[in-house]
């Protein structure tokens, strides 16, 4: 079965393509199958953002498609920024740096870094059937970034226990930790158990 993978973002792409190949999925991005969309995420949770993107995929070409909903949850910002991690900052921020430099001015003299990434995978299906699967990787937020690879907030997420941040992870140690590494393992599972029920 071939899946269309909803995201225009770089980053997310790269990684999903790689954890659902070695999956055994023919996977294909949007933009490859000649869709370009950005559907508007109106929903107030990752799991109802990430419904609305596959869905918009799966309807405008008529084949499963994959979504992953995803942010930074920061425990002293009460969860901020959360469903809105790509828009955080509004206008004033253009970028991924923007964001980082934001959210780390906002954290100036906070004691408290623990953070989590969370990431709800939607797919959807031509007949209408929905999977959704979560996945969350718990840290905290550095004092600067540190690091070159992955995207967003990875230079600022340093991972417990290894005293090194997401962008400084090599290879495919980011997939096999985080959170849309294991919201993809559990999509896996579900996706076995919905084929076997067919
Ligand atoms: P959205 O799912 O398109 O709304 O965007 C999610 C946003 O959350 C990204 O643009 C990043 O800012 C942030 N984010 C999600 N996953 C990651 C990650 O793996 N590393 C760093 N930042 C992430």
């Amino acid at each position: 079965m071939r899946f269309i993978l909803a995201s225009n973002n770089k980053g997310k792409l790269k990684e999903m393509k790689a954890i659902l190949s070695e999956l055994g999925a023919q996977v294909i991005s949007q933009s490859e199958a000649g869709l370009n969309l950005e559907a508007e995420e109106t929903g107030e949770t990752f799991e109802e953002n990430a419904i609305i993107k596959a869905r918009a995929a799966c309807n405008a070409l008529g084949e499963p498609a994959i979504a992953d909903d995803s942010g930074l949850a920061v425990e002293a910002l009460g969860g901020a920024p959360g469903v809105y991690s790509a828009r955080y900052g509004g206008e004033a921020c253009q970028n991924d740096t923007e964001r980082v430099n934001l959210l780390l001015k906002n954290l100036e003299g906070e004691k408290n870094r623990k953070a989590k990434f969370v990431s709800c995978i939607a797919c959807v299906f031509p007949n209408g059937d929905v999977l959704t699967a979560g996945g969350e990787c718990e840290g905290t937020i550095t004092l600067a970034p540190r690091g070159e690879g992955g995207f967003g907030y990875d230079p600022v997420f340093e991972l417990p226990n290894q005293g090194r941040t997401m962008a400084e992870l090599e290879g495919g140690e980011k997939n096999a930790v985080s959170h849309r590494g294991r919201a993809l393992k559990n999509f896996e599972m579900k996706l076995r158990e919905y084929n076997a029920d067919k």
